[in-house]
């Protein structure tokens, strides 16, 4: 298959950037997406070129760390897929291609498709942690815990991060991101010391970071690779409502 890809380039997070036209020749279509900027990247070098700067790890959908949008979605057309995991047969011999790094205020680009996400990091600092003594794994499983409040813990586990959701929103807003974190551990009894603590801190530092507010476009949703519902996002409304109320009390 081939392609023209069309890519946005950036020298660094001063430097004006632009979108690049490259062709990608020659490509299988059992390739992941990251297979073929791989190639096309072995290719520039050859010819002593810069090659495209994209940020990944494990490539399986579980860490996070791509985040590229693809034809304006964030980490391409499959739904509940990560960049890493979309295949070049999802597209058509002689397609264009764009592809640009996230675009939100609070992820600034450090070089082309690579955006810095350390807010992020800095909202998990502010509350995602519990400070209790929870032992080991076997004395956390003697906890008992009721299966359906199991089972929302681990949905809202199982955001990675990725930053999808901020891209996607036109506020650029994190509250899909914080929700999911606040949610996992307020339906753990580990969690519910520092449950109010804990989310008005994740509020107040997202809101320091510069993202956006929600204002229920559910873009967040729709381009989850996770698939986190947005009922997380009202849960944590009501949360912080009633943790403010009481901390002004
Ligand atoms: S590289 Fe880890 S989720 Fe895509």
């Amino acid at each position: 298959m081939d392609f023209t890809l069309h890519v946005w380039r950036q020298a660094g997070p001063e430097e004006p950037g632009r979108m690049e036209i490259l062709p990608a020749e020659g490509i299988s279509p059992d390739m992941s997406f990251l297979e073929m900027l791989d190639l096309v990247n072995e290719r520039l070098l050859a010819e002593g070129k810069e090659p495209i700067a994209f940020d990944h790890d494990c490539r399986e959908g579980i860490c996070g760390m791509c985040s590229l949008v693809i034809n304006g979605v964030a980490h391409g057309p499959d739904r509940g897929t990560t960049a890493c995991q979309l295949h070049m047969r999802r597209f058509q011999d002689g397609d264009s291609i764009y592809i640009e790094p996230w675009r939100a205020r609070a992820f600034p680009v450090v070089k082309d498709l690579v955006v810095d996400r350390s807010a992020f990091d800095r909202i998990i600092e502010a509350g995602g942690f519990v400070s209790v003594r929870t032992g080991g794994a076997p004395d956390a499983n003697t906890l008992p815990v009721p299966r359906e409040e199991a089972e929302t813990a681990m949905d809202a586990a199982a955001c990675i991060g990725c930053g999808a959701c901020v891209a996607s929103c036109p506020n650029g807003s994190a509250m899909l991101f914080v929700a999911a974190k606040v949610a996992h551990l307020a339906h753990l009894p580990q969690g519910q010391p520092e449950r109010e603590r804990r989310v008005l801190a994740m509020v107040q530092q997202m809101d320091a970071e510069g993202f956006g507010n929600c204002t229920n476009h559910e873009e967040c949703e729709a381009v989850c690779p996770k698939e986190i519902p947005t009922r997380f996002i009202h849960e944590m409304n009501r949360d912080y409502l009633r943790a403010g109320m009481r901390a002004r009390v």
